[in-house]
């Protein structure tokens, strides 16, 4: 096909050689199969800012690294500069986080390239070669659910081990690959370590996985990973071999009503995002 505007740059800077086809338009990019050399390869355009949901107005960005103060003081500010450099923080997020847990050994793409708001990435595929169906778009066996509930399980310590927090992991966002699931999709990735939310996010990961999986094995519907994992990890202890047993005890006794507050509040914007994001759409 003719390359869309927004690669054209690429063909031009030798980066890729042809468009193959659109593969898909989701909220927030527009994602294309294209060709390098004899390579079939992923290319995700980000949506301009405006184009896209509010979820990284939330809580996302918290924390995250801004190269400088004049840039930090314009992205509080909302001013069109401030505006740019966030939506160059939004995208290089996931480019980093990309490169970073790839390195980390976990199962995502591998990054190639970032370029004018283009992330060129592993096309990842099916046992034919096509591009991997989603999660949602599959049905499993209960012996296969139990399995890669499992493995994904590995992968969210590795991503916690490497300090990173996914924060939108679901069925919607794993491919399965022929050598089995592919975590996609991580603009919003936030550091484990220096965000507020990290912990919320990761129980909502781990829910979100359980609660799939648990549709085709029912006994994951049980087990209670998430706060298990977070405790390990805030002591020091998570490492990739450790065993986790599925089973918490919850403690007792005294509240911590900071935490209870912070949850609140959380929930509070969380639902205004939404409310916002249908008004868009709507
Ligand atoms: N590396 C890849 N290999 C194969 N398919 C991919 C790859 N990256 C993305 N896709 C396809 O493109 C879709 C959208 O990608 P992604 O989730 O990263 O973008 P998004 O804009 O956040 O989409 P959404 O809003 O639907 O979540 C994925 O669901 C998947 O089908
Ligand atoms: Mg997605």
């Amino acid at each position: 096909m003719k390359a869309p505007p927004r690669l054209q740059a690429l063909v031009e800077e030798g980066l890729i050689d042809t468009v193959v086809r659109q593969l898909m338009s989701g909220k927030e990019a527009m994602v294309y199969v294209v060709r390098r050399g004899d390579h079939t390869l992923c290319a995700k355009i980000y949506k301009e800012a405006t184009n896209r949901s509010f979820r990284q107005a939330v809580d996302y960005t918290e924390n995250r690294k801004v190269k400088n103060s004049r840039q930090a003081r314009a992205m509080a500010k909302g001013s069109k500069f401030g505006r740019e450099a966030q939506e160059a923080a939004w995208q290089s997020a996931e480019v980093d986080a990309l490169y970073k847990l790839a390195d980390a050994g976990v199962r995502v793409p591998r990054p190639y390239n970032f370029f004018e708001g283009v992330l060129l990435m592993e096309l990842v595929t099916d046992a034919a070669g096509d591009a991997a169906p989603r999660l949602n778009d599959v049905v499993f066996s209960a012996e296969d659910a139990r399995r890669h509930h499992a493995s994904l399980l590995a992968e969210v310590v590795r991503m916690l081990c490497a300090g990173t927090v996914h924060g939108d992991l679901s069925e919607f966002n794993i491919l399965l690959a022929a050598d089995g699931p592919v975590i996609i999709d991580l603009p919003q990735a936030v550091d484990a370590a220096g965000n507020n939310h990290a912990q919320r996010m990761l129980l909502r990961d781990v829910l979100n996985l359980r609660d799939f999986f648990g549709q085709f094995a029912p006994e994951l519907l049980h087990t209670d990973f998430g706060p298990e994992m977070w405790e390990l990890y805030q002591r020091g202890l998570l490492s990739t071999e450790v065993t986790l047993t599925g089973h918490y005890q919850r403690k007792t006794g005294a509240v911590d009503m900071g935490s209870v507050l912070r949850e609140i509040d959380d929930a509070r914007a969380e639902d205004a995002a939404r409310r916002l994001r249908m008004q868009q759409s709507g």
